[in-house]
């Protein structure tokens, strides 16, 4: 189905894609929190098929298994008591297992299957409900929502990104050095730039921010005036 034609062609859509890191997911929840909008973390898609297909014991180089898998696996986004975003696999809640390296690993993998990517397509579409949406993830400007009418791409040097997931691990009392997380998130990147299908590019109609150095209210506040204009 062609976006046109898909759920709520009028409703308004903010793609936010970006590398791992470029601060995303965490610009992507401001600013929908700020608009009021529902948010699409779309890596949680790909990150909640690699722990299904974890739990299964699937090979990931079992594409049918792994396809298979896409469509059983059942994935549901809410807030906990305290108000943190927790990720429902199957109904188990397998948020801290999902944002793990080796959940991200397997989903980078995972997303690089044509057949997984087409299984996701219009479960993400569905998230377009009034009043808005962002959407977070890879792709959401170029492929999943090519119609949307403000389009972020945020990127940030990878020494940058690799401090600011070694600071989230550290509180998280994970023990990881930095060299080794700049190794993953440059091996990352290469796959995700260079897969055939959805390759991670900015859409040639994106705004792309680099976030190097920039607070994080720098950039909610740029993204923002996409929407408004500066006078908000
Ligand atoms: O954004 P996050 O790090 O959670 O995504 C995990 C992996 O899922 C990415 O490395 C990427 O390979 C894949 N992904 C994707 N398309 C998206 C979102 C995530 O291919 N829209």
């Amino acid at each position: 189905m062609d976006e046109t034609t898909a759920a709520n062609p009028d409703v308004d859509v903010m793609t936010i894609d970006g590398p791992s890191g470029s601060g995303k997911g965490t610009i992507s929840r401001l600013v929908a929190a700020r608009l009021g909008w529902h948010y699409l973390d779309s890596g949680a898609l790909y990150r909640a098929v690699a722990v299904a297909a974890g739990w299964s014991s699937l090979d990931l180089s079992d594409v049918a298994a792994l396809v298979r898998c896409t469509h059983a696996t059942e994935v549901g986004f809410r807030d906990s008591a305290e108000g943190e975003p927790r990720v429902l696999v199957n109904g188990i809640d397998a948020t801290d297992e999902l944002r793990t390296e080796t959940a991200g690993a397997a989903a980078s993998a995972i997303a690089a299957i044509p057949e997984v990517r087409s299984a996701l397509t219009e479960r993400q579409r569905a998230f377009r409900q009034p009043p808005g949406l962002v959407a977070d993830g890879r792709d959401m400007g170029t492929v999943i929502f090519p119609q949307a009418a403000h389009k972020v791409f945020l990127t940030a040097s990878a020494e940058e990104r690799a401090e600011r997931r070694y600071k989230q691990l550290k509180d998280k009392g994970v023990s990881v050095t930095i060299g080794g997380l700049l190794q993953e998130i440059v091996a990352r990147d290469a796959r995700d730039a260079n897969r055939a299908v959805a390759p991670l590019r900015p859409a040639p109609d994106a705004v792309v921010i680099d976030t190097t150095g920039l607070a994080v209210e720098v950039v909610v506040a740029r993204v923002l005036e996409l929407v408004s204009g500066p006078h908000r």
